[in-house]
């Protein structure tokens, strides 16, 4: 899923929202830096976000549970590729030694300027590094697990970055990724394709990298409430359509269609109990073990 997408006004994820929930969260004064909200407003938006009057609650949720799952198999050195805001730090904490976050410079600085993003950033611990996951900078087989969390969509040539992958995994090493399947495009220009289970495999398999599992995120039922939620977000609620995919909503619209986009993601949370039918999902995790 895309919990990346920009910054509607209310319910919904926002790039200042809510500060990252992980103990690597920016100190009080880099928040500021980020959000000029007072901390009512945001504690009350971080709330929001966690109800079904978010139109990505459900991928979020998905998306949380596959992480979660993921976890237990991350060990040692851990090296998380297109690292965000590190919003799964905490996660992941308890089963590795080390957990090193890398940024890509061009989604990152967008039209900030470079010096802010440093301070904000790298300062207060979130990305330890900028560079590219098509080149990393890492020796060969120096790290226990590479963790690549929807981002496989977003690089042009995603054969060679787990080609650069399984080349910086100790062997035995394992990679865990998830990628959205049912997603809305998203952090524009940067976003290049959608894979599925055997795309996946084949993939993986190519560079050396045994697949130990492949998990669809959700169902069809899941699916089908993201895609609605998201056409009442996207046609009805939206004043702004930004050119990085994200839309900003109408302050009275927003207000008007919340309850209904309520209502159909609480629907559809049942419904997901039912449905057997994967073959449409909200997106897969993938581990696999450097040979
Ligand atoms: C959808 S966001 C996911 C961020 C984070 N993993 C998370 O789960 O919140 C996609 C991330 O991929 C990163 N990315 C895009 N192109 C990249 C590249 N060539 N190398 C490394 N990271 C890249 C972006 O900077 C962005 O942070």
């Amino acid at each position: 899923m895309t919990r990346d997408p920009a910054a509607p006004p209310s319910p919904g994820p926002s790039s200042d929202a809510a500060p990252p929930s992980t103990p690597d969260a920016p100190a009080p004064a880099a928040q500021s830096v980020i959000s000029k909200r007072p901390p009512w407003m945001r504690r009350l938006h971080a709330w929001l976000r966690k109800t079904p009057l978010n139109p990505y609650w459900l991928d979020m949720r998905h998306l949380d549970e596959a992480v979660r799952q993921l976890a237990p198999h991350a060990s040692g050195l851990m090296f998380d590729v297109g690292v965000g805001e590190r919003p799964y730090g905490a996660v992941f904490a308890p089963h590795v030694r080390r957990y090193l976050g890398l940024e890509y410079p061009p989604v990152v600085f967008g039209n900030l300027n470079p010096d802010l993003w440093n301070y904000i950033h790298v300062v207060h611990g979130i990305i330890d590094v900028f560079g590219d996951g098509h080149e990393l900078p890492l020796r060969d087989a120096s790290v226990d697990t590479v963790l690549s969390l929807e981002v496989l969509e977003h690089v042009p040539d995603p054969d060679r970055c787990v080609a650069e992958t399984a080349r910086v995994l100790r062997p035995g090493g394992r990679f865990l990724m998830t990628v959205p399947m049912v997603s809305p495009l998203h952090q524009l220009p940067f976003d290049f394709r959608r894979f599925t289970p055997n795309g996946l495999r084949e993939l993986m398999e190519r560079h050396g990298l045994e697949v130990e599992e492949v998990r669809p995120r959700g169902n069809v039922a899941s699916a089908a409430g993201s895609v609605l939620s998201h056409y009442f977000l996207r046609h009805w609620a939206a004043k702004v359509r930004k050119h990085d995919g994200s839309v900003v909503m109408s302050r009275w619209r927003g207000v008007l269609t919340m309850p209904i986009v309520f209502l159909t993601q609480s629907l559809f949370f049942v419904a997901e109990k039912f449905a057997k039918d994967d073959a449409l999902c909200l997106g897969y995790s993938v581990v696999a073990r450097k040979r």
